[in-house]
């Protein structure tokens, strides 16, 4: 949700940070922007509407030279997508330009309040109160830019990451963050001296260095060409920089030869999967190890309940989790919309385990809601992707899920790595609290094991979804239908198909079909039906029939071998068996596949659907 790039040292900053944006076009791309200071001191904005290739056309013969600079990309929340509302804004004087990732709930009151002051605005945007405010509070308190800033943001309720150039002191970048993701990565110059990058995410710095600096809520950097940074909180109080080594190498940024980073992150999974159980799942002791339980395992054994919050496709995995977990740990398990959680005072005491599930660590309510669970004592526990993301930081422990970075938007293999994770933590509190028989115990480590190649089987085996989803290609409405382990995956193979191809699509348990929506089914509705042959196998046979009787399209996804609903189907994609719980983590694929192919033959941009952003850091 926007992406910030900035860059301080020797080299000229224009070829960083368009290569900056080009990675972080994945959370917003909407418009973007550039901000240089060139060495003859001037400050330049430079906006385009639409995709950072836009942008770059738009410069073209244009100086865009200069070792200092900030770059954005953007989702639009206030004022539409257009150049004028696209970032950088410049202040009223131009003295100032700044981006912004987040949202500035009392941009209205402030803005207000400026104008009476004599300031004048260009865009609909919260983003401009905020450049105008800190020009205010310059000229008003006859302060540097820096201590500016700390008053400004003194002022503002919301979410800023910031990042700002000041043209009267061109040596020197400033920026802050509160409630939105900043990361400064260090580098070395040619003459040795520190350079300095920013970035919404690791993902613009990385091919500069593994060195960085995740900034806090409500602290201010201040880097400059000598080399120095300094970081303050709000009140001034100095803070001690904290340098990471950053686990994450280029090729994972790169779409490796297949035409879309979802299509290599769909054939990504079966590896994945193995590097995300390595070190966890112990098939010759046949254990399940996971520091987060093992240093904390009272909390599990003797917690009231557990409730786990998530959004979207997260939310999706956490079901699965909870079907597990109670099933393995005979423990409530509560899943929460966390957008839902956070405002409807819910009821949370200290024996109770909030687990918040997300990819990206930094979705806005996920975060609150963890917040708010720590207010009432709750013990936190996060299962994130990204690592030293704000949910990770913001949880008492919790398991990364090391499925590497995600950049489709839909997301693929974090989704997998989710409930995977979901079932090692289930595992490793049933070992602790010995709530399943050791005998079925072994047998799920050694399926849990044996995953990763099923996925692969799998993905071999439906080479052909490819040509049959050409099919969809004018089909308005889709119905997805599971039950027990397999409901969740109905929801998430209907936003897979919502998101990417703009087909409505919904999904159902399949015995609720009865209660309303089979009033939908004629010739023209396809159904997909999850009818793997294991448990309730009877009873999804006979939810199929009664979606034929009424001509609806049966597309299922069956067991290797099972021929019944395979002649009962229009089409059918097959999956190796496995173990009810795990049946989701094969069950998906196809669905992935399935929505990928029919939104490339309706032409859609996959990687980068309408609408949308990766990382959700606004609620
Ligand atoms: C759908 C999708 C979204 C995210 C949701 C939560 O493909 O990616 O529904 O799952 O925005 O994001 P995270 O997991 O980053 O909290």
């Amino acid at each position: 949700m926007c992406g910030i790039v900035g860059y301080i040292g020797d080299q000229e900053a224009y070829p960083i940070l368009i290569k900056g944006l080009h990675r972080l076009e994945y959370r917003g791309y909407d418009s973007a922007g550039i901000s240089l200071i060139n060495a003859q001191g001037t400050l330049s904005v430079y906006k385009a509407k639409g995709k950072v290739s836009a942008l770059e056309k738009s410069v073209e013969g244009k100086d865009v030279s200069g070792t200092i600079g900030i770059a954005h990309t953007r989702w639009a929340t206030h004022g539409e997508p257009n150049a004028t509302n696209a970032h950088p804004h410049f202040s009223q004087s131009k003295n100032l330009s700044l981006v912004h990732n987040g949202i500035i709930e009392n941009y209205k009151a402030l803005r207000t309040e400026l104008e009476k002051n004599g300031m004048t605005f260009c865009s609909e945007t919260d983003t401009e109160v905020l450049v105008q405010l800190v020009e205010y509070m310059m000229n008003t308190h006859r302060c540097d830019l820096y201590t500016a800033v700390q008053l400004a943001l003194k002022n503002v309720i919301g979410a800023y990451a910031i990042a700002i150039l000041e043209k009267s002191h061109p040596d020197q970048l400033v920026c802050a963050r509160k409630g939105s993701p900043l990361i400064i990565g260090v580098g070395t110059t040619s003459s040795g001296r520190k350079e300095f990058y920013l970035g919404s995410d690791a993902t613009p710095i990385i091919e500069y260095t593994n060195q960085v600096i995740y900034l806090n809520d409500e602290e201010i950097a201040i880097m400059d060409r000598t080399g120095r940074l300094d970081i303050t909180n709000l009140s001034n109080v100095k803070q001690t920089p904290q340098l990471v080594t950053l686990q994450m190498n280029l090729d994972q940024l790169e779409k490796g030869g297949y035409p879309h980073f979802m299509l290599k992150e769909i054939w990504e999974q079966p590896n994945a999967l193995r590097t995300c159980i390595r070190g966890r799942l112990n098939v010759v002791d046949k254990d399940v190890l996971l520091s987060g339980i093992i240093d904390h395992k009272d909390k599990f054994i003797n917690c009231r309940r557990i409730i786990i919050c998530a959004c979207g496709t997260s939310w999706h995995s956490a079901l699965i989790g909870k079907y597990f977990i109670e099933e393995a740990c005979q423990i409530p398990v509560e899943v929460e919309y966390a957008s839902e959680f956070r405002y409807r005072n819910p009821v949370i005491r200290p024996d109770d385990v909030v687990i918040a599930v997300s990819q990206s660590g930094e979705t806005a309510d996920t975060l609150a809601a963890i917040q708010l669970a720590k207010e009432h004592g709750a013990f936190l526990y996060g299962i994130c992707n990204v690592i030293g993301s704000s949910i990770a930081r913001a949880t008492h422990t919790g398991t990364y899920l090391h499925v590497g970075p995600e950049i489709g938007v839909a997301s693929t293999k974090a989704f997998t790595g989710q409930v995977i994770t979901l079932c090692l933590l289930g595992l490793a509190i049933a070992k602790e609290k010995k709530s399943i028989p050791e005998d079925l115990f072994h047998l799920l480590v050694d399926e849990l094991q044996k995953i990763p190649d099923k996925m692969q089987w799998t993905l071999e085996n439906n080479k052909d979804i490819d040509k049959f989803a050409q099919m969809f290609t004018y089909c308005k409405n889709f119905i997805y239908l599971g039950r027990g382990y397999n409901y969740p995956v109905a929801l998430e193979g209907a936003l897979k198909l919502k998101e990417i191809s703009y087909i409505h699509a919904e999904g159902y348990p399949a015995a609720e079909m009865k209660h309303g929506p089979i009033a939908l089914i004629d010739e023209e509705m396809p159904v997909v039906v999850i009818a793997p042959k294991r448990g309730m196998y009877e009873k999804v046979v006979s939810n199929i029939q009664e979606i034929k009787s009424r001509k609806g399209k049966i597309i299922s996804v069956v067991t290797e071998g099972d021929e019944v609903v395979k002649n009962m189907s229009d089409y059918s994609f097959v999956i190796p068996d496995t173990r009810d719980c795990f049946v989701p983590l094969l069950a998906v694929i196809p669905l992935q596949l399935l929505s990928y192919y029919v939104a490339i033959s309706k032409g859609r941009n996959v990687d980068q659907p309408r609408n949308l952003a990766k990382s959700v850091t606004v609620e």
